[in-house]
């Protein structure tokens, strides 16, 4: 079908069904959100990777339809897919993705254009002035199809060696053509479609680390010498040996203060229950947390599909039930549960428990822990009370915020509100003891 052809027909059908929904929506008042509509409302999308030969799956199809604002082939727009001998391309399975997500008002993310992997061995073959060409024709003939209806696009994937060096990985690109390919990728990227953001996506740079500092330094050279380039991508694939790093939303912070957007771009965690749960939580709230992280993609709808499926990584599990990952992630994302669920119709089981101990003490003072833990349920937010003996008075406290009422302190979160069923968190405040060395008081603690 010619291309002015297929968007015309894409678009419409796409307002047709977005009336629809709409009508749905007003009449039933009391819908829970989902994860699409919860990131919304943070000015953020939460996408999946899709894979087209499941879209015959009703189960599949529904949970995705349901849940998901984005969506990014799993595979369908890799090269091999794509262009699998010099010339012709096939995009018939990535078609099939684009046309379902557009049919519900979803974004696609494009998911790569210039990678070492999946790539066809003719590319291999090549030698320099034609392997440039052969780049250059396959981003203009991949984007130029999809041109106007990509939100995001990888233009290069992992083009980083792992470990401490921070040099480029070996791949026919940069054999052949040196460090410039990558820069060269981007201007014929901006030159296919204007209109996509332009990302570098990778693994292992999550974190601040060499191979993060190499790709930081990367983006900081193409923003100061104009090189168009608009996001970097996190895929953020976590497990034990690769757990969720403590400086995450650090390292996002420090790209976007080059100037480019964030996204986490095949999130998955291995593992299951509340300590999953948690992981989840983090990566949320540390999108959240940095502006300019515009959006989180899980990498698959179901643990059954997943590359990792032994990990079980995802939100739902091989039967689409919702895991104690995705409650953790719609309520970090400020959702509203079902029935029962947290913020939904029934809620109030949402509880917590807070206990105090001290955590270092000197002549003049001391320091407090209070760890507050949720119960059975994940929680949104929690309050904890905290009565100060005679004379005693706060100088300090950290990971919390507080208000103070003659002797009794209230505490509320400042970035550690959501808590996975289970899971705990701490706050901790230095105490003067002008004279007196009693305990404080810890009183009940609130959750919502
Ligand atoms: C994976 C897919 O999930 C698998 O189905 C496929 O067999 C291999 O590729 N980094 C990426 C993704 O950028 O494209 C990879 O996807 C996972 C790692």
């Amino acid at each position: 079908m010619n291309m002015m052809l297929r968007r015309l027909s894409r678009a419409a059908t796409a307002g047709l069904v977005a009336a629809a929904a709409l009508t749905a929506a007003a009449h039933s008042a009391e819908a829970a959100d989902t994860l699409g509509s919860a990131a919304a409302g943070q000015g953020r999308y939460f996408g999946t990777a899709v894979a087209a030969g499941h879209l015959g799956e009703a189960d599949y199809t529904a949970t995705l339809d349901r849940e998901f604002g984005s969506v990014t082939p799993e595979n369908e727009m890799k090269w091999d897919a794509t262009e699998p001998s010099r010339g012709t391309f096939t995009f018939a399975s990535a078609d099939r993705i684009v046309d379902h997500a557009q049919s519900r008002g979803m974004d696609v993310r494009g998911h790569t254009l210039v990678w070492h992997s999946q790539l066809p061995s003719w590319v291999g073959t090549l030698g320099a002035s034609d392997l440039r060409t052969a780049m250059k024709d396959h981003i203009s003939g991949l984007m130029g199809h999809y041109k106007g209806e990509i939100h995001s696009w990888d233009v290069v994937n992992e083009a980083f060696q792992d470990g401490g060096s921070g040099a480029r990985r070996s791949s026919p690109f940069q054999d052949k053509l040196g460090d410039g390919f990558i820069e060269e990728a981007f201007r014929a990227a901006r030159a296919a479609d204007p209109a996509a953001k332009l990302c570098y996506n990778d693994y292992n740079t999550d974190g601040v680390n060499a191979k993060s500092t190499a790709v930081y330094n990367m983006v900081k050279d193409f923003t100061s010498r104009g090189v168009p380039i608009d996001c970097v991508g996190f895929q953020s694939h976590f497990n034990s040996n690769s757990p969720v790093p403590s400086d995450y939303r650090q390292n996002l912070q420090r790209f976007a203060d080059l100037g480019v957007d964030v996204q986490i771009t095949e999130l998955d965690i291995e593992g299951s229950g509340s300590a999953q749960a948690a992981d989840y939580t983090k990566v949320v709230q540390a999108c959240l947390a940095v502006e300019r992280c515009t959006g989180m993609t899980v990498w698959g709808v179901t643990d059954k599909y997943s590359w990792r499926s032994g990990g079980t990584p995802l939100l739902f599990d091989g039967n689409y039930a919702e895991k104690p990952a995705y409650d953790a992630v719609l309520s970090a994302l400020g959702g509203s549960g079902g029935p029962g669920e947290p913020g939904g119709p029934g809620e109030g089981t949402a509880t917590c428990t807070a206990t105090y101990t001290r955590t270092a003490d000197w002549n003049g003072g001391y320091n407090g822990e209070v760890t507050v833990t949720a119960g059975s349920e994940p929680i949104g937010s929690w309050t904890a009370t905290v009565t100060l003996p005679a004379r005693q008075s706060v100088s300090a406290l950290w990971n919390g915020t507080a208000a103070f009422n003659g002797n009794v302190m209230t505490v509320r979160p400042s970035w550690n509100g959501a808590l996975a069923a289970g899971t705990s968190t701490t706050f901790g405040f230095t105490v003067t003891k002008n004279g007196s060395d009693a305990a404080p008081a810890v009183g009940a603690c609130t959750a919502s």
